[in-house]
């Protein structure tokens, strides 16, 4: 939430922050803005409400505002409503400090009223203008002083970029709890709250930790923990390349990610299969502990959520675990009790998610063994987590996930089948039966990409429904939660999941002709009852869209329209039928003309809670 990006160097600084800051416009868009020192070493301020292009025209592509040294701000909308007035950088009353921030400062109310008294006046209604007031206040002429100052008297979560007037040629940026990488190359010194804003200009970057606070000049990077003590800290080299954060002659991010899927998928799991054999090796865990786990938590949100459930089905079925799935913003305050030999499991795609990071910190006080999968590499949860095995997705811009999600499948799956085999409960026949429907997932994705113009001719005829209903038992239910997901959150149509055992329970009273009810018919033990199930809410007026395997054709009977996936084994079904219910979110949101990669009021990193 919120997007950040700094630099310093030889070339104009407002046109490499507005390319940065068009990379993170997932983080939000109610309004941008950037600070820039101008020639005579002035900081001028320009921001605008509205996405970035509005900034874009206002400062002729960044060419009307010049100077070498600036930060930038693309903002998802906290305290205060989307307004210039509230739009990053804020000043402070002589307009010789500007800061952006991403994050929530808890105590900003508090800090305000202290400061009016002492004769502060306050423009805007965000949190944020309480820090560059507070800087103000203990600012003698030695940034790190006053930002040191700062941060041990501010509460919450703080990614800031600051500049002074009196410094110029500097920026300085400090973090807690909000993501934040520094990044460097021969054209000069940057930040940013996430790599794909600097890929086009570097891949050499630092990770600051929590309280650290970094100094960027055109000639170097100084890092300095709060004792003002300067550190040194290790350049990492990012092996993402920029075109994988482009479009790349695609209409949209989502649409190019979820044509990246099979290619996301069999990176994720080419690596950890070898010679037919699964092996994890950043799970760092024995056979003997694998053998020891007594219970697994899967601890995520959002999509990630969805992907514990599915996680649920398999992991149980397969290694015979138990597994308890929880949100990771009811986890964290459930003081749940945890037995020694569990292991908790959090998912992320972007390891930033304020939620399942608390979740994460609140497990590591218990001792509980922590495993991360996550996409962001050098993300916090990654960082934090005991372990981490990474998603191999790439960079993934659409505010909707896709890709991560069935990256994220795919290495449940590993897990669920190489402990199974470690465990014993499944055979070796077995075991090299689930290795190759693994293997088969990418090209079985792929082949259902090609049923992408008849799920486009469908959404068209949907695009104007009020609700939708997606209907599934076991893991079918899983894939429902997920679908309905992605079309409630892009098309803005409202949908429910519900397991279709449910219906009767209440549900059903809500059908009425000519609802679209989408019926996910793939776990052959339960194919029947779902038959029934969506026969049930056709005889009260329902559409049906179903969702099945080849070979199922007899689906034709009950349901108006049939999209088919290739047949698998019932356990990874998930990544095949998920395909079409992406497409059919993805297409109706462009019948009705929105904006399918900025969703309204979302953004794609939950840094905040
Ligand atoms: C939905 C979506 C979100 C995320 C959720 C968790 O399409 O993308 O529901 O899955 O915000 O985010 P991460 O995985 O970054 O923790």
């Amino acid at each position: 939430m919120c997007g950040i990006v700094g630099y310093v160097g030889f070339e104009q600084a407002a046109p490499i922050l507005l390319d940065g800051l068009s990379k993170l416009e997932y983080r939000g868009y109610d309004s941008a803005g950037m600070a820039i020192m101008d020639e005579e070493d002035k900081i001028e301020v320009v921001k605008a409400k509205g996405r970035l292009q509005v900034l874009r025209e206002m400062t002729d592509s960044g060419h009307a505002v010049p100077g070498v040294c600036g930060v930038g701000h693309t903002r998802w909308a906290t305290h205060g409503e989307p307004s210039v007035a509230n739009a990053h950088p804020h000043f402070n009353k002589d307009k010789s400090i500007a800061v952006v921030h991403n994050g929530i400062i808890e105590n900003y109310q508090s800090i305000r009223d202290r400061l009016v008294k002492k004769g502060y006046e306050f423009i805007s209604q965000t949190d944020t203008e309480a820090v560059v007031q507070l800087l103000d206040y203990y600012y003698q002429g030695d940034p790190l002083e006053a930002i040191t100052k700062v941060m041990v008297r501010v509460e919450g979560s703080y990614a800031l970029g600051i500049l002074f007037q009196d410094h110029p040629g500097e920026v300085y940026a400090v973090r807690k709890d909000s993501p934040m990488i520094v990044g460097h190359s021969e054209e000069g010194n940057f930040i940013a709250s996430d790599v794909p804003a600097i890929l086009s200009h570097t891949k050499n970057v630092y990770y600051i930790e929590n309280m650290e606070i970094v100094k960027l000049t055109k000639e170097g990077i100084k890092f300095y923990n709060i004792d003002k003590e300067e550190i040194e800290k290790e350049m990492v080299t990012i092996d993402w390349d920029a075109e994988a954060a482009e479009k790349g002659g695609y209409e949209h991010f989502m649409l190019k990610e979820i044509y990246e899927q099979p290619k996301a998928v069999r990176d994720t799991i080419s690596p950890r299969i070898k010679d037919d054999r699964i092996e994890i090796e950043e799970l760092g865990m024995t056979e003997e502990e694998i053998q020891k786990i007594s219970k697994i938590y899967i601890v995520a949100c959002g999509s990630a959520y969805h992907v514990g459930i599915t996680a649920k089905y398999v992991i149980e079925g397969m290694a015979r675990i138990p597994v308890e799935v929880d949100l990771a913003s009811e986890f964290r305050y459930r003081d749940p009790i945890m037995e020694e030999n569990s292991l908790v499991i959090i998912i992320s795609q972007s390891g930033e998610t304020a939620d399942s990071l608390a979740a994460l910190r609140a497990v590591k006080e218990k001792g509980i063994r922590v495993l991360g999968i996550v996409n962001v590499v050098g993300s916090s949860i990654a960082r934090e987590a005991d372990n981490v095995m990474y998603t191999w997705a790439g960079p993934e811009i659409a505010v909707a996930t896709t890709k991560a999600y069935s990256t994220q499948l795919a290495s449940i799956y590993l897990i669920a089948i190489l402990f199974a085999k470690v465990r014993n409960t499944i055979d070796d026949q077995a075991y090299a039966g689930y290795v190759e429907e693994v293997k088969a997932l990418p090209d079985k994705i792929q082949t259902i990409l090609g049923d992408r113009e008849r799920i486009q001719w469908f959404a068209n005829k949907f695009a104007s429904s009020h609700d939708m209903f997606f209907i599934g038992r076991g893991l079918d239910y899983g894939i429902g939660m997920e679908g309905s997901l992605k079309m409630k959150e892009v098309s803005y149509v409202h949908s429910e999941a519900y397991a279709a055992g449910e219906l009767k329970h209440g549900p059903i009273s809500l059908i009425e002709k000519g609802i679209l009810v989408v019926g996910i018919a793939t776990q052959p033990q339960l194919y029947d009852k779902m038959i029934s199930n969506m026969a049930e809410v056709k005889a009260r007026g329902a559409y049906i869209m179903g969702v099945t395997n080849y070979g199922n054709y007899e689906m034709e009977d009950t349901a108006d329209f049939t999209v088919y996936v290739p047949k698998t084994n019932p356990y990874f079904t998930t990544s095949l039928a998920i395909i079409p219910l992406q497409l059919l979110g993805y297409y109706t949101t462009l019948a009705k003309g929105l904006d399918v990669d900025k969703p309204r009021n979302l953004a794609k990193s939950v840094t905040v809670e």
